[in-house]
């Protein structure tokens, strides 16, 4: 519960604590309702530290009793701990505290789900074990010990080896008792604890250096089966991160859990990955060719911390892009290794756009490292990872491949076991390359999206761009700097051969140009090739141009680019004038959707077209006020304009990309059916359902059956299948999230609060699990047009529903007030009615710190 005020941390007031930790203990007795947690901590003054005060965080914690050097003393309770008197030298603590893990709702700290005990730390949440200086960088060797009932727990596992427990169970000091040793000192926030009926999927890794790693998936009995694609993707991750990075996984045992009840995706603790059993789990009956792809990125990314995260921390919490743009970044090149280089990068510039840029332009805009927070699990945002992912890529095109990986290596010799800063990390650019990174580092520190514009002009067999940048005000930073903007160009001739290869300007100043000489005839310029910085380009082209492009320009992000902004201009001006859909992009992209010679993954890309959301986006920015309606009828008539005018390459385009023989999950089959289901959405639109309906009926594989489904389902087609599917699916809570979202995602806009209301009187609406509850209103926020529906139903049903889950779960709550964050860019009447909703939110006495600094933070704008 809240504090009447609530407190803002500031990154200027950083002050390392007073005291060194050399190694904990913990013993774990574990109860569902009564768990007790001994710590026996060694401290020592921190001789780097002014401040000797002795203070540990702890929240929701039973004492029993606390010993200083073997001493009972007593406990001063405080906001958010407990303080002591101790001594002005080395000391052992000794403290007992009781928890309750059955009522832990919030799922941080130790919890339970579905009959198993596991943990959730990052970021603050070991304090609700037990009292412990909770911040990244007092770190520590941690012993643990378990304890248990061993009729219910027959595995019990925490971070680094087992001592006596092995996987067959046989050495165990007792059948109920286990016991792991962590030889990495690590933060608290990496801890981990998981104890229940579990089952092991096994494998082994040897690493470069010739050592075996056991490695094992732990699920619930009768979820074995779904083991295997993950495994894979673990040794994929192992292997990828010695031979890219140099980098080899130090302990003798990795293991991953997958639980049913989590409020991210998945974590890193160190040698105890856990994840959100839909981040993990997976097979072709019941997962989506998309599925498999992200859970191969997600190990890929927890495996990947070990060294960028774990091995080298953060100092604090404002530094969290240090770890997660770095992370991020490292499994987008694993990704594009393992798949399609420019498919990933669309997808990734696809999500920025749809994520990262309407936080970066609206009123919850803050820089890639934040620097204040009240509650810090409000910024795990897209800003964090994504921008800070693009900020590590330009950082390595500027300097170079080859410095680039140097810096690496410099970085990890440096500040291997440290916690650390953004500036430790330009230190080592800048010691490696020489150069001044300064101006880089206003990346960091200025939020918004800057705006590139460019004007071009050619005389005397020159080629000259003048580029200038400019970016918005954003809260609390009304004046901007220049930044350092990579901007990659390539010049064409008017056959399309490539004149100038890419090559990378660099944008330093409000206006620049640049020059290119000994052209005789006028080239046409490709600019942000692959997509060098997270800008937005004004390039003033005309359609012309961009049809050129789409059909000859040799960087693949920009062939597409130049498709997508075609669509977009188009819609835009559907949207306005009520005009048809620009029939000369109609027939570009049909040469593109026939060149065989084209992956048909990045074909699929092509075909998609700008969401609505998107498309209010830039209507808002170019001044207009965005009417979901009228872009939702758009883009429906966009969608039934290619029906008709690529009415006779469909079905051969259908056909063509079928694939035989048994399912697998690799990117090439994936790519096939992406386009056929494409083509499939827009054949419905033909033929009423007829193609979807065979196609539901002889689907061996998730992606098919749920492309069908929803096909049907756009048709008005679906009903038997969506009851049919539920009779299949029912025991499988995974898939069953799918039936929901689909029903949401597939309502008509003025049906949508409607139909959502019903689906949460549905029995197995679980609204306490946080994918079960995102299933379902994260849809609702998603549906644009329904969303938006001038009733102002929806908006009311989802705050309906974030006030009722805010004391249960306050980290989901929280984030999915984000739906509110474009508010202002609708008309005035949308405002009024989003505005009455914030205000009933903001309104509930007791609201979560979570909650209220997010809802503070959407009003102020
Ligand atoms: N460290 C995070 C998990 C986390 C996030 C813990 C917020 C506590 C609060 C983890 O490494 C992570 O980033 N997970 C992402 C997925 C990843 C592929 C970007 C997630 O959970 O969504
Ligand atoms: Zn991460």
């Amino acid at each position: 519960m809240q504090d009447a005020a609530p407190k803002t941390i500031f990154l200027k007031d950083y002050t390392p604590f007073g005291w060194i930790i050399d190694d904990v203990h913990l013993t774990f007795r574990l109860h569902p309702s009564a768990t007790r947690v001994i710590s026996r901590i060694r401290f020592r003054p921190n001789p780097d530290a002014t401040d000797r005060s002795f203070f540990l965080h702890g929240e929701a914690l039973k004492p029993i009793s606390a010993k200083v050097d073997g001493h009972e003393v007593a406990l001063r309770h405080v906001d958010g701990g407990i303080e002591a008197d101790v001594p002005d030298a080395p000391f052992n603590w000794e403290a007992e505290v009781e928890i309750n893990p059955e009522a832990n709702t919030a799922l941080e700290g130790l919890y339970m789900s579905g009959g198993m005990y596991c943990t959730q730390c990052e970021a603050e949440g070991f304090r609700k074990i037990t009292w412990y200086p909770d911040r990244p960088d007092v770190m520590a060797q941690f012993t643990v010990r378990i304890e248990s009932d061993a009729d219910h727990t027959p595995v019990m596992l925490s971070n680094g080896n087992g001592l006596y427990y092995h996987q067959d169970g046989t050495q165990t000091p007792a059948p109920n008792v286990s016991i792991y040793e962590d030889p990495w000192p690590k933060p608290a926030y990496l801890f981990a604890l998981v104890a229940g009926d579990l089952v092991a999927h096994e494998d082994t890794f040897t690493t470069m250096s010739g050592r075996d790693v056991d490695l094992a998936i732990y699920v619930r009995p009768g979820d074995e089966h779904k083991c295997a694609f993950g495994m894979e993707a673990l040794k994929k991750s192992m292997k990828w991160d010695e031979d890219v990075y140099g980098r080899e996984y130090d302990l003798d045992e990795f293991n991953i859990v997958a639980v049913d009840d989590f409020n991210m995706g998945a974590m890193e603790n160190k040698g105890l990955n856990i994840f959100n059993s839909s981040c993990v789990l997976a097979s072709p009956e019941t997962s989506t060719d998309g599925n498999f792809e992200r859970i191969e990125a997600i190990i890929a990314h927890e495996y990947f911390h070990n060294w960028t995260g774990n091995r080298i921390t953060c100092r604090d919490w404002f530094q969290l892009c240090l770890k997660e743009g770095l992370t991020v970044f490292r499994d987008a090149q694993f990704t594009a290794d393992m798949r399609s280089e420019p498919v990933k990068r669309i997808d990734d510039v696809l999500a920025l756009r749809a994520r990262q840029f309407p936080e970066d332009q609206g009123p919850l805009s803050h820089p890639v490292r934040p620097e204040s927070f009240q509650e810090i699990n409000n910024f795990y945002t897209a800003t964090v990872y994504e921008k800070g992912a693009e900020v590590i890529g330009m950082l390595k095109t500027l300097v170079g491949d080859a410095a680039y990986a140097k810096a690496l290596d410099l970085y990890f010799d440096r500040h291997d076991g440290q916690a650390c800063t953004i500036e430790d990390w330009i230190q080592v650019f800048e010691d490696s390359t020489d150069r001044d990174l300064s101006q880089f580092k206003l990346w960091y520190s200025q939020s918004g999206t800057p705006k590139v514009t460019v004007r071009e002009d050619y005389r005397d067999n020159t080629f000259t761009l003048h580029l200038s940048q400019s970016s918005a005000p954003t809260p609390g930073q009304s004046e901007k700097l220049p930044q350092v903007i990579p901007v990659a160009v390539g010049l064409l001739n008017d056959n399309g051969d490539e004149v100038m290869p890419t090559k990378v300007l660099e944008l330093t100043e409000a206006e620049q140009s640049f020059s290119f000489e000994g052209h005789a005839t006028r080239p046409v310029p490709s600019i942000l090739r692959g997509f060098s910085a997270p800008v937005t380009l004004e390039q003033g082209i005309d359609t012309a141009r961009r049809s050129f492009l789409l059909s000859h320009d040799t960087d693949p992000f920009n062939r597409w680019e130049a498709g997508r902004m075609l669509a977009r201009d188009s819609l835009l001006t559907s949207i306005r004038k009520d005009a048809a859909p620009n029939a000369d992009y109609l027939e570009g992209l049909k040469t593109v959707l026939r060149d065989d010679t084209l992956d048909p993954a990045y074909r699929a890309l092509m075909l998609a077209q700008p969401s609505q959301s998107e498309l209010a986006g830039v209507l808002h920015q170019a001044g207009d006020i965005p009417d979901p309606a009228a872009i939702h009828a758009a883009s429906e008539a966009m969608r039934d304009a290619k029906a008709q005018s690529w009415a006779d390459i469909l079905p051969g385009l259908y056909a063509a990309n079928q694939v035989d023989g048994p399912y697998a999950p690799d990117a090439e089959g994936a790519g096939k059916r992406d386009l056929a289901n494409s083509a499939l959405g827009l054949l419905t639109r033909l033929d009423g359902g007829a193609t979807a309906a065979k196609q539901y009926a002889k689907a061996d594989n998730m992606t098919l059956q749920l492309a069908a489904l929803s096909a049907l389902l756009d048709a008005e087609a679906g009903d038997d299948a969506l009851a049919a599917f539920y009779e299949q699916w029912r025991d499988d809570r995974l898939v069953i999230d799918k039936w929901f979202s689909l029903q949401v995602m597939h309502a008509k806009p003025d049906a949508l609060a409607e139909t959502t209301q019903r689906l949460t009187n549905h029995i197995d609406f679980d609204w306490k699990n946080p994918n079960r509850f995102r299933a379902v209103m994260g849809m609702l926020a998603a549906h644009h047009a329904g969303f938006h529906h001038e009733s102002g139903a929806a908006y009311e049903l989802l705050t309906d529903w974030l006030i009722k889950l805010d004391p249960v779960n306050p980290q989901t709550t929280a984030r999915m007030c984000s739906a509110f964050q474009t508010w202002k860019r609708y008309d005035a009447d949308r405002q009024s009615l989003i505005a009455t909703q914030l205000g009933r939110i903001a309104g509930q006495p007791d609201l979560s710190r979570d909650t209220s600094e997010m809802i503070t933070r959407i009003q102020g704008a």
